[in-house]
């Protein structure tokens, strides 16, 4: 693996559990492999849980790391070409992505959807070009269309907790204030695709994923039909794709509580943080004992080492 920003990297699902399982028993047993290698942390967006699993999990390797906020710290970076910069962008990535790239020997990138164009967004415009010009392996931190490192520790904390071999996993749509982009969800369904689960989505209509996430997905548009014999509900929300980027829906009737969460098989509640509460799910839910939100996010430093060592093994 050179690179890291979907599923599709990981040749053997089973074998990368495996690394990932014996990082989170032995998690200073590798820390030659990056002694005097650095690793560089980009970030267009926040982020708490990713920031510091994935900082964590590089200084477990031996790596130094350093981490720039592109937005707060950095010049703002034009990504477009052929522009005439006249604007208030004073730097072009075509130019800071090689010079980053100059200063390290991994680049983890941050970049959510924008919702100015849904081509520039599926065409992941900002990551490709940190792939294309920065001559390091780059590992995705969350880009416009997935987030595989949450999904490898989502993965993860299923395994960990199922019981039984091929357990139900439903996503369900829950509302949000805002507008959130399809990252999580998608990545999430091919995860689990590969996987090999018993995977249900629902959500209201046209909260449809992009084709190439849904090919084959059962969708459930009754959400309690949806919970029943479920052994995970993992709620997120999510922005339409059809209706690109737009909020269809607030109805609260979506909200994950403790008499849906009665509906299904004891099933644990998973959620990628941070979460709206009482939106996206009630109190009383996420503090029950299904709630298992921490466990997943602790996970965060067990995927990313997984990832990192896979990389720093084939790319010394
Ligand atoms: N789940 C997740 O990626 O969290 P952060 O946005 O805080 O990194």
């Amino acid at each position: 693996m050179r690179h890291f920003t979907t599923v599709d990297d990981i040749a053997d699902l089973k074998k990368a559990l495996d690394v990932a399982f014996d990082v989170k028993k032995h998690p200073f047993a590798y820390g030659h492999l990056g002694r005097n290698k650095t690793m560089v942390l980009i970030f267009f967006n926040s982020s708490l849980r990713t920031r510091l699993s994935t900082q964590k999990a590089a200084l477990n390797l031996g790596m130094n790391t350093m981490v720039l906020n592109v937005n707060d710290d950095g010049w703002q970076l034009e990504t477009e070409m052929g522009v005439v910069m006249d604007g208030s962008k004073p730097e072009h990535l075509r130019e800071a992505v090689p010079v980053i790239g100059s200063y390290c020997d991994i680049i983890g990138v941050r970049s959510f959807a924008r919702f100015q164009s849904r081509e520039e967004d599926y065409g992941e415009k900002i990551l490709n070009q940190f792939i294309e010009y920065a001559g390091v392996p780059v590992v995705s931190m969350e880009a416009a269309t997935r987030h595989p490192l949450q999904s490898f520790a989502d993965l993860m904390t299923i395994e960990e907790l199922k019981t039984r071999e091929r357990p139900r996993v439903v996503l369900t749509w829950a509302p949000h204030p805002r507008a959130l982009p399809q990252a999580v969800a998608n990545s999430f369904v091919e995860w689990m695709r590969r996987a090999d689960y018993d995977l249900v989505v629902t959500h209201p209509a046209g909260y449809e994923l992009a084709p190439e996430f849904m090919q084959d997905l059962r969708v459930e548009y009754d959400q309690e039909k949806a919970f029943k014999d479920a052994d995970f509900i993992y709620a997120k929300n999510w922005a339409s794709y059809s209706s690109y980027g737009q909020i269809l829906s607030k109805d609260m009737n979506w909200t994950v509580d403790a008499r849906k969460m009665a509906m299904t098989r004891n099933a644990r509640f998973m959620h990628c943080l941070p979460v709206r509460r009482n939106m996206i799910v009630t109190d009383e839910v996420i503090d029950s004992p299904a709630s298992v939100v921490i466990h997943e996010a602790a996970n965060r430093e067990w995927s990313a080492m997984a990832v990192l060592k896979m990389i720093l093994e084939n790319n010394p």
